[in-house]
């Protein structure tokens, strides 16, 4: 197992001019960090652009490099999962060795159940350990896994039910949030009632707090669904088969099924452990965000598992269960050595104490790195951080798509300069160019959108799932030779990345991505509700947040505060609470351009109190201050 990269390259620019000038050489010997049954003769295939395939003639197993092989190499006893839930006052581990037999009996379970390999299998449960043994097992077996992220509604779970036409659903009773619980089943019994496509088997794990009604020939009880099933050992899958569909929103309500192949992804994350996180095996790990998440596939569970490290499972907030003193204490109770989540984690505690008082009652020494992303880090939230743990704290940037960082800071090669602002450098692999709208590569300092030249390296996402023509529209059109990310931003003279905002529809709220367009698709169905339009506002806790703006038809009769709390309360129901929609106000008109195109970065400066210039092609220049005085009414600007 590479613990580092062992060629003789050591800076950073070395081994990110070699990943350039020798894509073969350099990942291939990254894949001689993973066990294959049949190792790859070639990295990368582009005998089908713009498609690329990593390792095509290599077969493996996600779980048997995240579980299996440990054990086999004496590391049975090490924990490999610590399941941390100040939500519900408990904690456990699962070793490797305790592992390898869940995830064997969970394959073994699901074959009995009719599911083979390529088979779909969507996992829509809360943050518990059985929850990791549910995805890593469908790896086991080679069946793809989709998880969906508990605080989705269920019209949202039926759309992914739809596009992936999963043959088992596992799932759970219930989840804990700190004011409720949240009762799972009914959710899903709903979805699979909105859903044309039906799955064969649901399994549901029943929690202590809450027991679900299991609907007879279709519900199986966990442990029961478990009886007697055979432990199964990994199966050989090709290296490009994939091993997951992760969802995530574009521009419309329909979400994208970005793919993730399984030798590629291995690879890649294998080699992030020691590099990018300077953490070895036996080390603590902790990702602080939800397995819904491409963080938490990545992070909380394949990366460390395959690099051999012990994962901390936290069902929890950074505040409130039940304090601002969380984190530390659980870096102090599992000596965790890297902690990684979103800036918003760091608002929330830094808000809730300034001081850091909590700070002084934990021993968070075995902490040596803090990383952020999912949203753009915040220079105060970073010094802050910075000035109370006494460690450097790293901001890195990525996506779904990529499933691991395009830049960051790698410490385990050598700690870069720190700037203020900025993920760092590309990863190896991405070669990044800033684009004008014509194509053409922009200087130094110069905003435009971030492009990734192809192709990508090893874990991106080789299309999305049973639509191939949709990923070339999506991401390879607009600039042909390159993916477009979807972000815009600079390059400055040392080759540091700004990311600055998106170029499309989807705000960033808490860390998580939300399609502007799917809220406006929900919004529009409420009968009173003629036009609207959905804008990202600033908010100090979590970076942005929806605010709708609605016309009503002027026949409406009801109350315009009755309608805004209906249109509320739509948008949650249908969308799920994690769209954390709690703003909206009723204006007489959208303001458009004469071609028809609603001004919403307009609107978006008016209420976030930015500077803003009247567009020249506005076709009336009065509403922009009608709709001024209505955000007014709701408190913006702040
Ligand atoms: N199941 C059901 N509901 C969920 C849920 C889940 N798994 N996760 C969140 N929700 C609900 C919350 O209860 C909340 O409901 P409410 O608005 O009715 O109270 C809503 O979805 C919004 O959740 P969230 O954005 O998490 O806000 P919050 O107020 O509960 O917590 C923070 C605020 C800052 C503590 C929280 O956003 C956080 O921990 N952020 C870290 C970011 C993160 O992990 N990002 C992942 C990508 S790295
Ligand atoms: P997601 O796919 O949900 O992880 O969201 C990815 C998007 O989050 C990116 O395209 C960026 O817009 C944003 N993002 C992620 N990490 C960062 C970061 N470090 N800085 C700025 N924006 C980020």
């Amino acid at each position: 197992m590479i613990l580092r990269d062992q060629t003789s390259m050591t800076t950073y620019s070395d081994l990110y001019a070699k990943a350039q000038s020798d894509i073969e050489g350099f990942w291939m010997e990254a894949a001689s960090g993973i066990d294959w049954y049949k190792a790859p003769t070639q990295a990368l295939d582009s005998s089908k652009p713009p498609f690329h395939r990593w390792f095509p003639d290599g077969e493996m197993n996600t779980c048997h490099n995240a579980v299996d092989r440990h054990v086999a190499a004496g590391r049975g006893d090490q924990r490999a999962v610590i399941y941390d839930s100040p939500i519900t006052g408990t904690s456990s581990t699962l070793t490797f060795a305790e592992l390898q037999e869940a995830t064997a009996r969970f394959a073994g379970m699901l074959q009995r159940l009719g599911v083979a390999a390529g088979d779909r299998v969507i996992i829509y449960m809360p943050m518990i350990p059985e929850a990791v043994v549910a995805m890593l097992g469908c790896a086991r077996l080679g069946a793809v896994h989709s998880v969906v992220f508990g605080g989705f509604a269920a019209a949202e779970l039926a759309k992914r039910i739809d596009d992936a036409t999963p043959k088992a659903i596992i799932s759970a009773s219930c989840g804990h949030e700190p004011s409720r619980i949240v009762a799972y089943k009914p959710l899903l019994d709903e979805a699979i009632e909105l859903s044309s496509h039906k799955p064969h088997s649901c399994v549901i794990y029943q929690r202590e707090a809450l027991a679900a009604d299991l609907v007879e020939g279709r519900d199986l009880e966990w442990h029961a669904a478990h009886e007697g099933a055979p432990a199964l050992d990994p199966v050989p899958v090709k290296a490009t088969d994939p091993l997951y569909i992760l969802y995530t929103s574009g521009t419309t309500g329909q979400p994208k099924g970005v793919v993730r192949d399984n030798g590629g992804h291995a690879v890649a994350l294998q080699w992030s452990i020691p590099n990018i996180y300077d953490v070895k095996p036996g080390d603590v790990y902790w990702a602080a965000s939800d397995i819904g998440w491409v963080v938490g596939h990545s992070y909380i569970v394949y990366a460390p598992l395959i690099a051999g490290c012990s994962t901390v499972l936290f069902e929890g907030k950074p505040i409130g269960t039940p304090d601002a003193g969380v984190f530390w204490r659980v870096i102090q109770d599992h000596d965790v050595k890297v902690l990684f989540t979103a800036p918003t984690a760091f608002r929330a505690i830094k808000r809730a104490d300034p001081d850091a008082e909590f700070l002084v009652k934990y021993d968070t020494s075995s902490l040596t790195h803090l990383f952020l992303a999912g949203e753009r880090a915040d220079p105060d939230t970073i010094l802050w951080a910075q000035d109370k743990l006494k460690v450097p704290v790293i901001d890195h940037w990525w996506q779904t798509e990529t499933g691991w960082s395009i830049c960051a800071n790698p410490v385990g090669i050598e700690m870069l300069p720190v700037k203020l602002g900025s993920p760092s450098v590309p990863m190896p692999g991405y070669e990044i160019d800033i684009l004008g709208e014509d194509g053409s590569i922009k200087a130094a300092g110069d905003l435009g959108a971030i492009a990734v030249k192809l192709p990508l390296p090893p874990s991106c996402l080789p299309t999305i799932w049973r639509a191939d023509a949709a990923f070339i529209e999506k991401y390879l059109t607009t600039f042909p030779g390159y993916y477009e990310t979807g972000d815009a931003g600079y390059k400055d003279e040392d080759g540091y990345l700004y990311i600055m905002a998106r170029t499309d529809d989807v705000i960033n709220v808490a860390g998580h991505r939300l399609s502007t367009g799917q809220l406006e698709e929900v919004l529009a169905e409420h009968p009173d509700v003629a036009e609207c339009a959905v804008i990202g506002v600033a908010d100090e806790l979590k970076g942005q947040l929806p605010l709708g703006l609605i016309c009503l038809y002027p026949n409406c009769v009801k109350p315009v505060d009755e309608v805004c709390a209906e249109a509320i309360d739509l948008v949650k129901g249908r969308v799920g609470r994690v769209s954390a929609f709690n703003l909206v106000v009723a204006i007489d008109r959208l303001p458009k351009t004469r071609s028809g195109k609603v001004l919403r970065g307009t609107m978006a400066k008016i209420a976030d109190g930015e500077e803003w210039a009247m567009p020249a092609t506005i076709d009336d220049p009065v509403i922009l201050d009608e709709i001024a005085a209505a955000l007014k009414t709701i408190g913006y600007p702040k």
